[in-house]
């Protein structure tokens, strides 16, 4: 396919959007009976099993998915990406988030130089800081050792790290290593959520993490200089220097701010900012609350796609390291998970017409996934990586999509969605599922007396749910059980709603790593075969620069009494009630 035309243009592409109308006829009550079909529908891998078998889709729309992928020339794409071409071309940069995670002795060429070296000396940075000041050896102002930590940073340089440390905290391996500490994250520039990050720290005791690639936006900065007062009012201005440190690309800002470029950690521009976690912006906060070498461990189990480096692997983390991006890079497609994730995605939003889709980790560890998602979407685990990356409108060559791309992510743990908004998904719109179980609980519990422990009651409801949409109830089966004639339609379920399971074998860091890179390839395939750039995110643009105009209006009026004007009367209105009712 040329680069310039639209996929919607090709056959295949034609060629499914003819077939929808067949998968509409048949129900999934009736592709669930089809056993041979359910088992070509599961695939596993290093201890992850996928069971799409509760897509409405047959093998013959595989088979369509699987050419569509072709004429999209998703393997080269693929390829590109680990290659290091720019492909990222709104902003010509390479994505080269997979050098983060590679081995010392890889190379990973950017513009004719090798970034694996670059990466590594910034790690090493981050071993010995943190070692130091886990240790002791680096101390506060007043002399105390520090013991916690305030990541500042917003967006990608918040999502990914929160989502992974949210994940930790229960493993008992990792949460060993935490002992003692804690970890906090201030990125709303909300005074309330400056408030709660503060509450109960003491500044001699705390050390505050500035993460912002570009060091400019807006939050970060207004924050960062918040709690610099904090420290400094507390502690006296010399103390900034033992007690904040940075991770960004624009170290020349990061010095102007007032941190000692010593104790700054670089990145680059390669890295997008929602595919950042496996560099200092994840790496520095979470290895000062559990330690390097956990996650180093994490952080390595998380790439290796492209470079069949598994013999470098020593550690179990390491061998599990390079599951997913290995798999990814290497299996077929149709033993693919994130291809086969990121095929579906594609059935389900272009060809099925069904815009969002729900992540529903049958984990509380998991809470932080679908917000992470939903960034790389919208700015959103679409995320954090899903929503940003996908929700795009036009082509990577400009031109106006004719259809729909991205999905509107949102999830939250089973069984607390339950009891939310899983009424609007078995009864009201058709909201694809993705269901995600562990095997082993990180905290298991067995009470005396109990039918099943506390994981089994859970995982009830990750097995029974699935079902639920994928069946429904009929008037027939609520007669049967004579369910009054008045409340037959209130009760009937219609089924055919798609869902997938993934049942992971347990929640270690080798797994988070697993899941991460699942999701983050999974959202490169969905970009690749709609044609879109998926890395970059113009579309944050317009109402940053419109609060800025908002910000020199609100600081005009009340510091020096000027009219608002140059808004509309809606604008103008709201804002003027704002200033009356703040006026100190
Ligand atoms: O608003 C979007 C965005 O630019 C994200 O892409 C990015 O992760 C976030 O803001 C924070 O940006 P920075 O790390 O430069 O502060």
């Amino acid at each position: 396919m040329a680069s310039s035309t639209l996929i919607c243009d090709t056959e295949q592409w034609k060629d499914l959007k003819a077939h929808v109308d067949d998968i509409k006829k048949t129900h999934l009550r009736e592709l669930m009976s089809d056993t041979q079909r359910c088992n070509s529908m599961m695939v596993e891998f290093d201890g992850i099993l996928l069971d799409y078998s509760r897509q409405c889709a047959t093998l013959e729309t595989m088979d369509k998915l699987f050419k569509l992928a072709e004429a999209a020339g998703l393997k080269g794409k693929i390829n590109r990406m680990f290659n290091g071409e720019r492909i990222n071309s709104t902003e010509n940069r390479c994505v080269l988030h997979v050098a983060l995670r590679a081995p010392r002795d890889a190379v990973i060429n950017c513009d004719g130089k090798n970034t694996v070296p670059d990466v590594w000396q910034v790690l090493d940075k981050i071993r010995e800081f943190s070692e130091r000041v886990r240790s002791g050896s680096w101390v506060g102002a007043t002399g105390k050792p520090l013991k916690d930590v305030v990541a500042i940073g917003i967006g990608g340089s918040f999502l990914g790290p929160l989502f992974v440390h949210t994940a930790l905290q229960t493993d008992p391996e990792a949460s060993e290593f935490a002992r003692g500490r804690q970890l906090r994250f201030l990125a709303n520039v909300d005074p309330i959520d400056v408030a709660r990050n503060i509450t109960g720290l003491n500044p001699e005791t705390t050390l505050v993490v500035v993460v912002s690639k570009t060091f400019t936006t807006a939050e970060t900065m207004l924050n960062a200089r918040t709690i610099r007062e904090w420290i400094s009012s507390a502690l006296g201005p010399e103390a900034v220097a033992k007690h904040m440190v940075a991770v960004s690309t624009n170290l020349t800002l990061v010095e102007q701010f007032g941190i000692d470029p010593n104790n700054a950690f670089a990145f680059w521009d390669w890295v997008g900012g929602r595919y950042s976690v496996c560099s200092a912006v994840g790496v520095l906060p979470l290895s000062l609350q559990y330690g390097f070498s956990v996650v180093e461990k994490y952080r390595l189990s998380y790439f290796l796609v492209s470079f069949g480096k598994t013999d470098a692997v020593d550690t179990r983390f390491l061998q599990g390291a390079s599951s997913i991006d290995k798999h990814f890079y290497s299996a077929p497609f149709d033993k693919n998970i994130p291809v086969l994730l990121g095929l579906l995605s594609i059935w389900n939003v272009s060809f099925l017409g069904h815009p969002a889709r729900a992540i529903l980790p049958y984990s509380q560890a998991l809470e932080k996934l679908a917000p992470h998602i939903q960034q790389a979407c919208y700015h959103l685990f679409a995320s954090f990586v899903s929503m940003e990356s996908n929700g795009k409108g036009v082509s990577i060559d400009g031109v106006p999509l004719p259809y729909e791309s991205g999905e509107i992510d949102f999830g939250e743990p089973g069984t607390n969605g339950q009891h939310s908004f899983y009424q609007l998904i078995h009864q009201g719109r058709v909201v694809p599922c993705d269901f995600i179980g562990v095997v082993k609980s990180q905290q298991p519990v067995y009470l005396k007396g109990e039918v099943v422990s506390n994981h089994d009651e859970l995982m009830s409801n990750f097995f029974a749910q699935p079902d639920a949409l994928a069946y429904g109830k009929t008037p027939q089966q609520l007669q049967h059980e004579n369910v009054p004639h008045h409340l037959i339609p209130h009760k009937t379920f219609p089924g055919n709603r798609p869902s997938l399971s993934l049942l992971l074998p347990s929640l270690s860091a080798y797994n988070i790593g697993q899941l991460l890179a699942m999701y983050e390839h999974r959202i490169a395939v969905e970009g690749f075969i709609w044609g879109i750039n998926s890395f970059d995110q113009w579309g944050v643009e317009l109402g940053k620069s419109l609060a800025s105009q908002v910000r020199k209006q609100l600081h005009a009026s009340r510091k020096k009494g000027e009219p608002v004007e140059g808004f509309n009367f809606s604008t103008t209105t709201m804002m003027k009630r704002y200033l009356e009712g703040s006026a100190d």
